[in-house]
């Protein structure tokens, strides 16, 4: 199956919160917090979606940038289990990154539960560095959350992977990209 990315709407509210509370449980955003996101300017949100049914939501990822901050926080970012490791995440991290290029960031910050390496795996893949660690962040499970910054590359070919196809895509597509 093959899949692409399209921006997020509030319509897609119901969808991403069912990946949401089912992936995240005890960490999940609140769905009024998630029907704010969806509706920022500030925010940026995509989705991965099959081809041929761009109702069905099977991961999403959100970036927060602030007019003018010189840095951005990713919200969020889940995947479903069973379309996992064939490159949606690694694709989502690349949109987010490039539109954060796009807005004039310098940083992208973000946080991931100390218990979480596949994820870590992922951002340091794309040079993602740890630089702080916030004791039992994560209630009530009490684990620690690494905070994770990435200064933000000056081209795509700067991007690690497939990361740098996937943002020049989007950059020329302006809204969405193809998927093997
Ligand atoms: C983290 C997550 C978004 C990754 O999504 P994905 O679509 O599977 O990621 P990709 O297929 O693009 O993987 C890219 C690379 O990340 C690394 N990676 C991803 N998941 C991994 C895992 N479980 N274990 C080890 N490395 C992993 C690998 O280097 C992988 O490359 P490879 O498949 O060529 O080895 C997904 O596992 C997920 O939704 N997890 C639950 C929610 C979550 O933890 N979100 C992050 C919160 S901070």
């Amino acid at each position: 199956m093959s899949f692409r990315l399209r921006r997020a709407s509030v319509d897609d509210l119901d969808a991403v919160m069912a990946i949401e509370t089912s992936v995240f449980v005890n960490d999940a955003w609140s769905r009024e917090g998630m029907a704010h996101e969806l509706a920022s300017r500030d925010g940026f949100y995509l989705v991965a979606v099959p081809d041929v049914d761009d109702t069905r939501i099977v991961g999403y990822s959100g970036l927060m940038v602030l007019p003018g901050a010189p840095d951005a926080d990713v919200q969020t970012i889940a995947v479903l289990p069973e379309a996992r490791r064939v490159g949606l995440g690694r694709a989502l991290m690349g949109q987010m990154i490039a539109e954060a290029r796009r807005r004039g960031v310098r940083d992208v910050f973000l946080e991931v539960r100390a218990d979480n390496p596949g994820a870590q795996s992922l951002y340091e893949s794309l040079g993602f560095e740890g630089i702080a660690v916030r004791p039992r962040y994560y209630m009530p499970d009490g684990v620690d959350a690494v905070v994770m910054r990435l200064q933000v590359p000056a081209t795509t070919t700067e991007l690690a992977g497939t990361a740098a196809a996937s943002a020049t895509a989007v950059t020329e597509t302006s809204e969405s990209e193809q998927l093997p």
